[in-house]
């Protein structure tokens, strides 16, 4: 099997330096839309043979060297008891919002094995398939970015809705944490029993926060949710978006690797983060815009600044862009491979 992804999580500087893209199986692939043309995207999810059959494409397809989980953050929300939809353009929309004290008392706690048997069907089935190919990597959002979606109701630029609960209540709004601690902690807990073999908690919106709300509001939950997952020996990603200002802080969790988004060199991250730390990232995704040569120009710089670290594993800094050609991702792959031989 190709091992690049896991050696590199655990502190082994390999070559080629591994590459995978955050939201690599999704709409930029002509394979995927294909599937997607059949079938609405939640209904995708919860079907295991397309859920695992659109886990595969960007194996095929790209070469890159793990699996993501065919799935969505916001699928545990639904299992909470609240209603999810996706809608076309607008993206998420989950009802009812949870604004006070009665509505978070009112979430379930899940059991992933009752109720969501179709990721762990799906894992089943993928790491059949990918056994003797490459990882696969489970995940889910992280507690500050579920309640975020669960008291804005869906995407927001302001986070009017959020902040306010925070610092109006912050008795209540550390009860919704804890509730979405717990079901993160069963549910990536499920996942590795199920079979993946390493775990990323995306953290999308931690950089609206400022370090000292995200210092009391979100690190003890991520760390609760780590330290629990440590027995398990798999690797814990943990990918904060927009996070250059909190990152002295992330430095405290103890996780195998840090995902950093493009707005911060890698090597500014690692002086922060310390040099015995492993970093996955961070080609801005428009960055596959420009030409060749100047693509080129930004991989290397990329993979110079991540040989600072213990570790690199090459990625977006955020997901890819669903109107990026696929053989421009290809090509990014491609690129990463040959130029990390020559580091
Ligand atoms: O990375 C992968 O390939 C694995 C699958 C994956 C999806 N969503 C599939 C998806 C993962 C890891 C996610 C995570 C996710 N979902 C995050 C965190 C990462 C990030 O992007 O910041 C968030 C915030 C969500 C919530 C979500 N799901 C939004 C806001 C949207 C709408 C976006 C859009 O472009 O319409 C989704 C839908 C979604 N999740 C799609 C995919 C492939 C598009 C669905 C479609 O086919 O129409």
């Amino acid at each position: 099997m190709n091992d690049l992804f896991l050696r590199a999580c655990k502190g082994y500087k390999v070559r080629p330096v591994p590459i995978w893209i955050m939201r690599q199986a999704g709409r930029y692939l002509p394979e995927y839309q294909q599937v997607r043309g059949e079938v609405d995207f939640l209904t995708l999810c919860k079907t295991p043979e397309l859920a695992a059959k659109v886990t595969v494409q960007p194996v095929d397809v790209l070469g890159v060297d793990a699996a993501i989980l065919f799935s969505d953050i916001l699928i545990p929300a639904e299992a909470m008891g609240l209603e999810l939809k996706f809608i076309e353009g607008q993206g998420p929309v989950l009802s009812p919002t949870i604004r006070d004290k009665q509505a978070v008392s009112e979430l379930k706690s899940i059991d992933p094995k009752k109720d969501v048997p179709f990721v762990l069907e799906t894992i089943k089935i993928l790491r059949e398939e990918l056994k003797d190919r490459v990882p696969l990597i489970g995940f889910s959002g992280a507690p500050f970015t579920l309640a975020t979606y669960m008291i804005e109701g869906g995407s927001t630029k302001s986070f009017f809705y959020t902040k306010r609960f925070m610092y109006e209540n912050p008795t209540v709004f550390k009860e919704l944490m804890n509730k979405l601690c717990s079901v993160t902690l069963s549910y990536l807990s499920a996942q590795i029993e199920a079979g993946v073999q390493a775990v990323q908690m995306f953290d999308t919106w931690a950089g609206i926060l400022h370090a000292d709300e995200y210092q009391r509001f979100v690190l003890p939950f991520v760390q609760r949710i780590f330290d629990y997952l440590k027995s398990c020996g798999v690797p814990r990603i943990y990918f904060a978006l927009d996070s250059y200002h909190l990152l002295h802080v992330i430095s405290q969790i103890d996780c195998e690797v840090f995902g950093i988004d493009w707005r911060i060199d890698l090597d500014k991250a690692v002086e922060i983060l310390g040099e015995d730390r492993v970093v996955q990232g961070n080609l801005d995704p428009c960055a596959l815009f420009l030409e060749d040569k100047e693509l080129e120009k930004k991989v290397k710089d990329i993979l110079k600044a991540g040989s600072k670290a213990k570790s690199h594993i090459f990625n977006l800094g955020h997901g890819v862009l669903p109107n990026i050609p696929a053989e421009r991702v290809k090509f990014l792959v491609d690129l990463v491979h040959k130029l990390s031989m020559d580091l």
